[in-house]
């Protein structure tokens, strides 16, 4: 269900990102702008206020593990649902992370790359992420379904 032109959209942002800057962008965002997301990193430490959370080393490590594995999704783009599946047994039924949190960390996702890629994040480049990530916030709460 992708186009050629979304395939290779995604892929030119893709080969352009910087996984530890921007996966560790993007956690800290999430735990600054919804911040009752905080609460399943309750063993990262510090985490009182928006320059603890930037500088926080497991922030950093995590949000870059985190975007590592996003990074299956891009590889695996006709493959998703079994790509996360082992994942989302984690998130689900292991961490009971609420799914709507999912879609958070995406369209948070989304911003970090406007904001770091600005005018070459194309609305074109922006419908294909928004159905990626979309696609990988299903995946990943296919384990409550
Ligand atoms: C752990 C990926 C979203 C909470 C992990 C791990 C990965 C991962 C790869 C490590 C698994 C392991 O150690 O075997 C992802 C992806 C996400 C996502 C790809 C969405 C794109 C979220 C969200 C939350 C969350 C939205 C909560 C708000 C956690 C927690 C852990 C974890 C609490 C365990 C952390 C620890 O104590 O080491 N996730 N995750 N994840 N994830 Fe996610």
């Amino acid at each position: 269900h992708w186009t050629a032109e979304e395939k290779q959209l995604i892929a030119s942002v893709w080969s352009k990102v910087n996984v530890e800057e921007c996966g560790a962008e993007a956690l800290a965002r999430l735990l600054i702008v919804y911040p009752w997301t905080q609460r399943f990193f309750s063993s990262f430490g510090n985490l009182s206020s928006p320059t603890a959370i930037l500088g926080n080393p497991k922030v950093r490590a995590h949000g870059r593990k985190v975007l590592t594995s996003f990074g299956e999704a891009v590889k695996n783009l006709d493959n998703i649902k079994a790509t996360f599946s082992k994942l989302s047994e984690l998130h689900c039924e292991k961490l009971h992370v609420d799914p709507e949190n999912f879609r958070l960390l995406g369209d948070i996702l989304i911003i970090v790359l406007a904001s770091h890629f600005a005018r070459d994040f194309t609305p074109a480049c922006q419908f294909a992420w928004q159905k990626l990530v979309n696609v990988v916030a299903h995946a990943l709460a296919r384990k409550y379904h």
